[in-house]
């Protein structure tokens, strides 16, 4: 399961962020130094080290907004997030295709992957999208300017993919039955 959350970071949330990650000079590293010795020939781009001060103050910004979002704790049900974590892609540098977790490149069991059909996915600044870390992903080469990100992963309450899926889409009805007023229709007819 797939799924885009708009806005989860305004305007204001968004100017702070790149004021603190394009000022961090020092605090951008190598991406590798996060990829297993497999993911590394297809990482091209660079991480803000996990330990700075910066990467400290943009985490608590970003979590603050995800645990105050609806419709990220209603896709994702989440028991742990873990710390959030940034990158950056200048022209040229891109991911190729991986597995998270076990980054793996697998040439000739790639089409054993369970994967969640091909989505392609460009969103506006400040929006989210979720997805099992075990799908198989990648960013597209940079064609200008600069691709600055958060990206995290998150341990769900609930394990199994397909049962979270079917919560996700019952709070979705739910939701959709109150705004709609469904109840008090009923109750006249
Ligand atoms: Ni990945």
């Amino acid at each position: 399961m797939l799924v885009c959350i708009p806005n989860v970071l305004d305007a204001g949330q968004l100017v702070s962020l790149r004021a603190r990650l394009d000022g961090a000079n020092e605090a951008w590293v190598d991406g590798r130094v996060t990829a297993g010795y497999q993911g590394a020939p297809v990482k091209f781009n660079q991480q803000i080290d996990e330990g700075s001060d910066v990467a400290l103050a943009c985490q608590r910004i970003v979590v603050s907004a995800l645990e105050t979002n609806p419709l990220f704790i209603s896709a994702v049900l989440p028991n742990v997030i873990y710390p959030p974590m940034f990158n950056r892609y200048g022209q040229g540098m891109k991911f190729g295709a991986h597995v998270d977790g076990s980054v793996r490149i697998h040439p000739h069991h790639g089409g054993k992957l369970r994967t969640d059909g091909r989505h392609s996915v460009k969103l506006p600044a400040g929006s989210l999208v979720v997805y099992p870390a075990t799908s198989l992903h990648q960013v597209t080469p940079i064609t200008r300017g600069v691709r600055t990100s958060c990206f995290f992963w998150v341990q769900s309450l609930i394990r199994d993919e397909t049962r979270r899926g079917v919560l996700y889409q019952m709070d979705e009805a739910i939701q959709r039955l109150n705004q709609t007023n469904a109840d008090e229709i009923a109750r006249r007819s």
